[in-house]
């Protein structure tokens, strides 16, 4: 299995130790700065190469895990050479954007594959099995956060909105995709965002608060912070005429490790780990199986994320388009 890593700056750290743990994994990387792909293949294995065509010469797939700005015009080349891609969250910067790959894809016969790892946590499955199965009986409020210090990333480029699209666009998103893969489609959101230190602070930036009425009724209050001085942390809860499912990762007496396991920025069980989750994913799209997360559902979620923005500047309540609500 011969896989590419496009782009190996923070994230890729995560991807390339697990996709280096599957069966036969030939792993080649590349990065603008030759000197962090060759740093990483040092460290976990494989080889770096010099270009994008090199690489992607030599491969079956590619983890494409550069900023969200280049997403776009790194998965399209992807796509054109006939590659399986998975990608990075938010799928790409817009719709439109979303729409073209999509397109490309199914014209190439290869699948794109977003890279919302929220889907291999095991308590955010557990969670959305247990809701499928009534145990909350019927659902009807939901808060979910998630929350930690301000990411900077290669030159500073979570900083600028218009590369990431601030917490809104790169954070939220993880809880848009997990709210309509498990409530289904949204009807409406209204969201205030605040900017740390701009000029006009009440625009989306570095805290956004939203709230969020399903198509069935049940109504979620979403946090998402840049701003959390405690360090990262996700939670939620699930309220309905049964029951209550609640989960705090800062609650949970969870093992913890310090020194070099800690390192690898996870005290789970490395079989347990989302990334391994979603390695043996996408190797299983390389043998020919298909993805258990579609682009569609990757445009979905960036939809409602562009929705809050929209709704963040304007400070008006955005009803969703029915047909493109959920997938
Ligand atoms: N799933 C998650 O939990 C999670 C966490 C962090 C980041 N991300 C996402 O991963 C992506 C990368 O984020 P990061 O934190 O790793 O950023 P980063 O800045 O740490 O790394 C990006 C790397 O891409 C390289 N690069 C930039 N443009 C390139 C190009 N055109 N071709 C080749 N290499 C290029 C840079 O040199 C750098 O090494 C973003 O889309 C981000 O939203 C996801």
């Amino acid at each position: 299995m011969r896989i590419g890593i496009w782009g190996t700056g923070g994230i890729a750290r995560a991807h390339t130790r697990h996709f280096a743990r599957l069966d036969g994994a030939e792993l080649v990387m590349y990065d603008l700065d030759p000197a962090r792909a060759e740093a990483m293949a040092a460290t976990v294995g494989g080889r770096a190469v010099a270009t994008a065509e090199e690489l992607l010469a030599a491969v079956d797939g590619v983890v494409i895990a550069v900023p969200t700005d280049a997403h776009y015009a790194c998965a399209r080349q992807a796509l054109e050479a006939g590659k399986h891609v998975l990608l990075e969250k938010p799928i790409t910067r817009s719709l439109e954007q979303a729409d073209e790959l999509i397109a490309l894809a199914q014209a190439k016969g290869v699948h794109l594959v977003p890279a919302h790892v929220s889907r291999f946590f095991p308590e955010f499955v557990a969670a959305r099995d247990r809701v499928n199965k009534g145990a909350v009986g019927t659902p009807a409020a939901i808060r979910v956060y998630r929350g930690g210090k301000a990411p900077q990333g290669t030159e500073g480029w979570f900083q600028n909105l218009a590369r990431s699209g601030g917490v809104i666009l790169d954070l939220a998103v993880h809880d848009f995709d997990w709210l309509l893969w498990t409530f289904g489609p949204v009807e409406r959101i209204y969201c205030r965002s605040v900017r740390m230190g701009a000029e006009a602070r009440d625009v989306p930036g570095d805290y956004a608060l939203a709230t969020i009425t399903f198509q069935n009724g049940a109504v979620a209050h979403l946090e998402s912070c840049w701003m959390d001085p405690l360090g990262f942390n996700i939670a939620f809860e699930v309220a309905g005429s049964e029951g209550l499912i609640s989960f705090d990762a800062r609650a949970v007496a969870g093992l913890r490790i310090t020194g070099a396991v800690q390192a690898s920025g996870t005290n789970r069980d490395a079989s347990d780990d989302p990334f391994y989750g979603q390695a043996k994913m996408f190797g299983a799209v390389l043998q020919g199986a298909a993805p258990t997360v579609s682009a569609q559902e990757g445009r979905a979620a960036l939809a409602l994320a562009l929705a809050a923005e929209e709704s963040a500047n304007t400070h008006r309540v955005i009803v969703m388009d029915p047909a493109t609500a959920s997938v």
